[in-house]
């Protein structure tokens, strides 16, 4: 009847989710470097905020460390996606490590945009989320003219030099409309502030965010496979309860779900951060479809097709072992 059919449990699935192209080539990166110089390879912070990632890579010979002063003289070290600061390039210069930058080049190009305003005396804004790496490996390329404004209610502390000369530049994967709040406030404050060149919330940041708001409404819940601490995954959560999805979760794994969230639930929301193998996701479809929520609908926002090229330190060894 009509009236089954309405009541009928079914799932929305974003599209798009999960890897972006920076995490596939920093996680590619990982994997061929263990392929080509052999276990273990040391990779500096966590390659990409995913536990199951990391745990996969331990596995296979990859060693985890938080500080280059962990790696062994000469050995090879992997800079993570989220980028370093100059200064851990000279600390590996140091070690002698041969390094493989893994920094996706969407946070390059926001390190090369400080650097640009640095150089011309600009106050650099730069808003972001506290002790984030991405943030930490950004204001390492141009301390002395770098402020960190983290979200609308830190712009009452911003002070700058030359309220004429003030640019706001951004981690790449916040909130879209918290990031634009923030801007508000601070050209309040600063009507002369600058725009970046170009946007620097990332492509993928963005169509992550597009999808769960165009779903977020017709559900009843929404759940976000992601790690606690990456920083996009964090964000879907938030941006679906603010578009009206009454009850939000982020899990690493499907046997993190709690039944009694699906209580009386009719539509539930399901996408992953840009660290997320989808291999995660279908845990967590499996896990649904045997609640009876097997009626799987795309909720698609936008078509992704960018892929970027593997480090070059790294493509230059590939082709030299032919
Ligand atoms: Fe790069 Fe954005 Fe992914 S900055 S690593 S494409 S989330």
């Amino acid at each position: 009847t009509l009236v089954g059919m309405s009541e009928s449990k079914r799932v929305l699935l974003a599209a798009p989710r999960g890897y972006c192209a920076g995490v596939d080539r920093a996680v590619v990166a990982v994997e061929k470097a263990l392929e080509l110089y052999g276990p273990p390879v040391y990779v500096r912070k966590e390659i990409v905020h995913n536990k199951h990632v990391v745990t996969t890579l331990e596995k296979r010979g990859a060693i985890f460390v938080d500080e280059t002063q962990e790696v062994p003289e000469g050995a090879t070290v992997v800079f993570s996606a989220h980028g370093v600061a100059p200064v851990v390039h000279e600390e590996a210069k140091q070690l002698s490590l041969k390094t493989i930058d893994a920094t996706c080049p969407l946070v390059t190009k926001v390190h090369r945009e400080a650097v640009r305003f640095a150089k011309d005396d600009y106050d650099i804004l730069l808003i972001g989320h506290e002790g984030h790496e991405e943030v930490i490996g950004t204001s390492g390329e141009a301390p002395e003219h770098i402020t960190l404004v983290d979200g609308p209610d830190d712009v009452a502390n911003v002070e700058v030099r030359d309220p004429d000369k003030v640019v706001w530049l951004s981690q790449t994967t916040l909130s879209v409309d918290e990031t634009m709040e923030t801007v508000r406030r601070l050209r309040e404050k600063f009507p002369a502030l600058q725009d970046p060149p170009s946007d620097d919330i990332c492509y993928a940041t963005q169509n992550r965010q597009l999808a769960v708001k165009q779903m977020a409404a017709d559900c009843d819940l929404m759940i976000v496979v992601g790690s606690r601490n990456s920083s996009n995954s964090v964000r879907l959560v938030e941006v679906a309860l603010e578009h009206g999805t009454k009850d939000g979760h982020l899990v690493d794994y499907a046997d993190e779900i709690d039944p009694t969230w699906l209580d009386g639930v009719r539509t539930v929301g399901v996408t992953s951060g840009a660290s997320v193998p989808e291999i995660l996701v279908r845990g967590v479809l499996d896990y649904l479809a045997s609640q009876g929520f097997d009626d799987v609908t795309a909720i698609t926002a936008a078509e992704e097709s960018l892929l970027f090229a593997l480090p070059m330190e790294l493509r230059k060894d590939l082709k030299a072992a032919g």
